[in-house]
């Protein structure tokens, strides 16, 4: 009895070494950590449960029969993030370079149905070179197995891709299909096929870090939404993520102790806009004084800097934040913008994570480059995704709401619930200069009627109180009291019950 006993601890630290002891020194050699050093630092501490440790691949082509490791370059199961249920594959890039056989699909699949069927997140660990070259179609009917459930769990669960190493192929297209990726700096690329198809097939010379590192698709593709610098950070910052995620779409957002008061007044707020209206100010610092312990976890911070996305609690339970920022841009839309924030927003949507939305806007950004790249497009998905969303939308208006910007950004009339203005508001098709310069063409060539049209402009329209006599805006409240007017208006918005006709999906402008 007790040599079966061994034998079984024989083969599990047989399975455990992956593609052996030299691979994961050179592993280590490149400042990355294995797929199972990476699951243990995720989890929490002894949570880890692995399913088919013992599966091999079944490929007998180009003498793959000779070559058989226990996992077949995956780690699977479950364990939990700070006492909460999560599903995890790692991708084993001393096995066959992480590559994806038909058997490592299977074991994916079979993490991605529990996840589904358990409803509970599913974090993908990626390392890899995607589909195992010497599989040929078993590989590519495997990743085409993967995606399928990518987009069935959409919406249902959330799915996090960590990028760690070098990506190509299934590998990134799978990440593609989720909800949030993130890399870390300089030890993990995304492409699609890499520098040296590059090279053949368009004869440019370009190198990973170039075509697909942290710094390319955070700043310019947008394709991954944050990276950090080494796999410790990444995992951690993982974590601290998943504590902000409900379950699923039919869970709860998790609420955790709030130790900052709500009805503490922040009088600092009161002289947080500049008196001159063209001075920027940091919206971030809006957000980080509503949010419990100024909590706030930041998505896409270096793409489109000129609008905020992010999570943050008030009195303990998750809301997402979208705010524009005067510090970039005048705080203008554009298409990244858009794009940005309307993922967000269909994000919080889909997991009922009520929205917060801070409003200074001088509008949509004018111009040929912004129009042929397709603005009206993209502008419409934030409008598309405001307007179709149903989770409790509380918006505040700090400064400018002009023009279309104003309809966009949650206003009353996409079924905002609770819309507020600072006193400092200035709610209007467009800023005064613009506006009289059209209206009163005719005294352009004098300075005197211009000013004179100027101040009228400005007193009548540059100020919440025209929206606030139609109910546009609920209420004009005192910038000291914004954490306190969102906390009670979430926790009366709790119960709030609202859905849209029935359709089999809408046809956002993609
Ligand atoms: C089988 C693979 C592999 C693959 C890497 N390896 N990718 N084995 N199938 N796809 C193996 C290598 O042969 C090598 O084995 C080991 O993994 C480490 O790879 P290296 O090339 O030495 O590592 P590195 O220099 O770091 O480069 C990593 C890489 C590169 C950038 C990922 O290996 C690469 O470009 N691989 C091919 C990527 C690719 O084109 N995949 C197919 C995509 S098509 P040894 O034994 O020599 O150490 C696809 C279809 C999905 O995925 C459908 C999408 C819609």
């Amino acid at each position: 009895m007790k040599e079966i006993l061994e034998e079984l601890e024989r083969r599990r630290d047989v399975a455990r070494l992956g593609g052996g002891k030299e691979r994961i020194e050179a592993q280590h050699k490149r400042g990355k950590l294995t797929a199972r050093e990476r699951i243990d630092l995720f989890l929490d501490e002894g949570s880890f449960e692995e399913f088919d440790m013992f599966v091999e691949h079944r490929s007998t082509d180009f003498g793959m029969d000779k070559s058989r490791i226990a996992g077949d370059g995956v780690v699977t199961g479950w364990g939990t993030v700070n006492g909460r249920t999560v599903f995890v594959f790692a991708k084993d890039f001393t096995v066959f370079g992480g590559s994806l056989s038909e058997a490592h699909a299977e074991k994916i699949i079979k993490v991605q149905d529990m996840a589904l069927k358990n409803r509970a997140p599913v974090i993908g660990i990626y390392d890899a070179g995607g589909a195992r070259i010497q599989e040929g179609v078993a590989a590519l009917g495997g990743y085409a197995e993967v995606f399928q459930r990518n987009v069935l769990a959409s919406g249902v669960i959330p799915q996090i891709s960590v990028i760690m190493g070098p990506c190509a192929g299934g590998d990134v297209y799978s990440p593609a299909m989720t909800d949030f990726i993130f890399m870390v700096r300089d030890t993990s690329y995304m492409f699609v096929t890499g520098p040296d198809v590059v090279k053949t097939v368009t004869n440019e010379t370009v190198t990973a870090e170039e075509l697909g590192g942290a710094t390319v698709h955070t700043t310019r593709s947008s394709i991954a939404d944050g990276a950090y610098d080494n796999d410790v950070e990444t995992l951690l910052q993982v974590r601290r993520l998943i504590d902000f995620l409900p379950k699923s779409n039919t869970s709860p957002v998790p609420e955790i102790e709030c130790y900052q008061s709500v009805t503490d007044t922040d009088n600092s707020l009161d002289t947080l806009v500049p008196a001159n209206a063209n001075k920027p100010y940091d919206i971030k610092e809006l957000i980080q004084k509503v949010a419990d312990e100024g909590d706030f976890f930041e998505i896409q911070s270096n793409f489109a800097k000129n609008i905020v996305c992010g999570f943050g609690r008030i009195e303990g339970s998750t809301v997402g934040f979208v705010a524009n920022q005067p510090m970039v841009l005048a705080g203008v839309l554009d298409s990244d913008a858009s794009r940005k924030a309307a993922r967000f927003v269909r994000f919080c949507d889909c997991f009922n994570i009520p929205i917060v939305t801070f409003v200074d806007v001088p509008g949509f950004l004018p111009g040929t480059a912004q129009e042929y790249g397709g603005l009206i497009k993209h502008g419409a998905k934030l409008l598309f995704a405001y307007a179709e969303a149903t989770v409790p939308k509380l918006t505040v208006i700090t400064r400018k709401a002009f023009g279309g910007a104003y309809d966009v950004m949650a206003s009353k009339h996409l079924r905002g619930d609770l819309n507020y203005a600072w006193p400092t508001a200035q709610i209007a098709v467009m800023g005064a200069k613009g506006a009289v310069e059209i209206i009163f063409r005719k005294d352009i060539a004098d300075p005197d009627k211009i000013a004179a049209h100027t101040k009228m402009y400005e007193d009548r329209f540059l100020s919440p109180f025209v929206a606030a006599e139609r109910g546009y805006v609920d209420e004009v409240i005192m910038p000291h009291s914004t954490r306190r007017r969102l906390a009670r208006g979430l926790k009366m918005l709790r119960n709030k019950d609202l859905t849209n006709p029935w359709k089999k999906h809408d046809n956002i402008p993609l």
